[in-house]
C-alpha cells in the first residue's frame, strides 16, 4: 500500500520533471526563432529605462509655443497618419509655433518595432515607450516627464486622444490671445467667448494652476461588477465620488502645472487606471486646484453633427451664442473603421476657419 503510494509520487514528479523539461526546451527555440529586431526591442523594454525611440529634437528650435500630445497606440497608424494630414498638419500659424506628438506604449508580441521606427524617421513625431501600451494613464504621465526633460521650455501643452478631431485654429488662436498683450487681459474675447479665466490663471505668477478642458461635476464611479471594464473597486478608488475632472477629450496646461501633476502623479505605486479622472481630477484635488472649464464647444457625436457645428461659424451665418467647436469624436472613437471622417471634418473646418487667417501656414511634416 505504502510502496505504490511512493511510486505514484514517483511518477508524477517524473511526468511534471518531463514536462518542464520540455517547456523549457520549447521557450528556448521560441526565443532563438524571435525576430532579432523584436528581441531586442523586448530586451529594451523589460529594462524599462529610457524610451524605446524618441526624438529628442523635436523642441530644440526654441521658438515651440505648444505641444500636442495625442495618445495613441502602436497599432493606430491609420489615426496618426489621418491627423498628419489633417488637423495635425499645422506647426506655424497666426505667428504661434506647435509641434504634435503621439505617444504610443510596447506591447509584447506585437511585432510592431521595425514599423514603428520606420514611422518614427520619416515623421519625427513618435515618443515610443517601453510602458505597457494599455497603460493609459502611464503613457501620458511617462510622456509628461519626457517633456519635462526635452521641452522645457514650451509653455502649453494640449493633451488629446487619436481618435478624436482638434479645431487646430481655434486652438492656436488661443494660444496667440495668450501670447499676445497679456497685460491687457481684460475684456478679452475670442469669438465672443471671455478668455477671463485663462488670463488671470496665465497672469497670476503664484497659481501653478493653469488646466482647462471638458469639465464634469464629480460622479459616482461604477460600482456594478458586472460593468467591466468601466467597473471600479473600492480598493481602486475608496470615495463615493469623483473630484470634478475633465474629459480626456482635450485639456489645456501650461508647463508648471504639467510639471507638478507628474511629480504627484509619480507618488503612486498604481495610479488610478482612467487618466482624465487621474490627472485632472484625482492630482489636482490633491494639489488643492481644479480643471476649469474652456469656454468652447466640446461634441461627442457623430462627424455630421461636427460638421454642422462647425458650419454654424461660417462668416455668412455667424451665430456667436454658442462658442465655436474645439473638440469633436471621430467614428474611431465608437469603434466604427471610418477614417475618412478626418479628411471631412477638416474639409468643412478648414473653409469656415481657415479662411479667417492670413498668416501663412507652413507644414513641417515631409508627405
Ligand atoms: C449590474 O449590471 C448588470 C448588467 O447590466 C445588471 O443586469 C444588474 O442588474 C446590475 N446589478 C445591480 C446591483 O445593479
Ligand atoms: C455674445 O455673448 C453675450 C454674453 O456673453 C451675449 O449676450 C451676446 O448675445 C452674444 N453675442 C452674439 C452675437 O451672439
Amino acid at each position: 500500500m505504502r510502496r505504490s503510494c511512493i511510486d505514484r509520487i514517483f511518477l508524477i514528479l517524473s511526468i511534471s520533471l518531463i514536462f518542464y523539461i520540455g517547456w523549457f526546451i520549447f521557450n528556448s527555440i521560441s526565443r532563438i526563432s524571435r525576430d532579432p529586431d523584436e528581441e531586442i526591442a523586448y530586451l529594451h523594454a523589460i529594462s524599462g529605462s529610457s524610451p524605446m525611440i524618441h526624438n529628442i529634437q523635436l523642441c530644440s528650435s526654441n521658438e515651440i509655443d505648444l505641444i500636442i500630445i495625442i495618445i495613441s497606440s502602436g497599432s493606430q497608424f491609420l489615426e496618426r497618419q489621418a491627423i498628419r494630414e489633417t488637423w495635425g498638419s499645422m506647426s506655424h500659424i497666426m505667428n504661434v509655433h506647435s509641434q504634435r506628438l503621439f505617444v504610443v506604449g510596447y506591447h509584447y508580441g506585437s511585432g510592431l518595432y521595425k514599423d514603428l521606427l520606420y514611422e518614427a524617421q520619416n515623421e519625427q513625431d513618435l515618443l515610443y515607450l517601453t510602458v505597457n501600451d494599455d497603460s493609459i494613464t502611464l503613457k501620458e504621465l511617462y510622456a509628461y516627464r519626457w517633456l519635462d526633460k526635452y521641452c522645457p521650455n514650451v509653455k502649453f501643452t494640449f493633451k488629446t486622444d487619436d481618435d478624436l478631431f482638434i479645431n487646430s485654429f481655434l486652438l492656436h488662436e488661443i494660444i496667440r490671445e495668450l501670447k499676445t498683450n497679456p497685460d491687457q487681459f481684460q475684456n478679452r474675447y475670442l469669438y465672443n467667448s471671455s478668455l477671463d479665466s485663462l488670463f488671470l490663471a496665465h497672469l497670476n505668477p503664484d497659481a501653478h494652476t493653469f488646466l482647462f478642458g471638458w469639465a464634469f461635476q464629480p460622479g459616482k464611479p461604477e460600482r456594478n461588477a458586472s460593468m467591466v471594464p468601466y467597473y471600479v473597486s473600492y480598493k481602486e478608488y475608496s470615495k463615493d465620488l469623483y473630484p470634478r475632472y475633465c474629459s480626456s477629450f482635450g485639456y489645456l496646461m501650461d508647463s508648471k502645472t504639467r510639471s507638478l501633476l507628474v511629480d504627484e502623479g509619480f507618488k503612486d505605486k498604481y495610479p488610478f487606471r482612467f487618466s482624465d479622472i487621474f490627472i485632472t481630477g484625482i492630482l489636482p484635488e490633491r494639489l488643492n486646484f481644479i480643471c476649469d472649464a474652456l469656454p468652447f464647444t466640446y461634441h461627442q457625436g457623430t462627424a455630421e453633427q461636427c460638421i454642422d457645428i462647425i458650419k454654424q461659424h461660417n462668416k455668412k451665418t455667424l451665430q456667436l451664442s454658442t462658442p465655436p467647436l474645439i473638440v469633436c469624436s471621430t467614428g474611431r472613437h465608437v469603434a466604427q473603421n471610418t477614417f475618412s471622417d478626418y479628411y471631412r471634418i477638416w474639409t468643412v473646418l478648414k473653409f469656415v476657419f481657415g479662411n479667417r487667417i492670413h498668416t501663412t501656414q507652413s507644414r513641417k511634416s515631409k508627405n
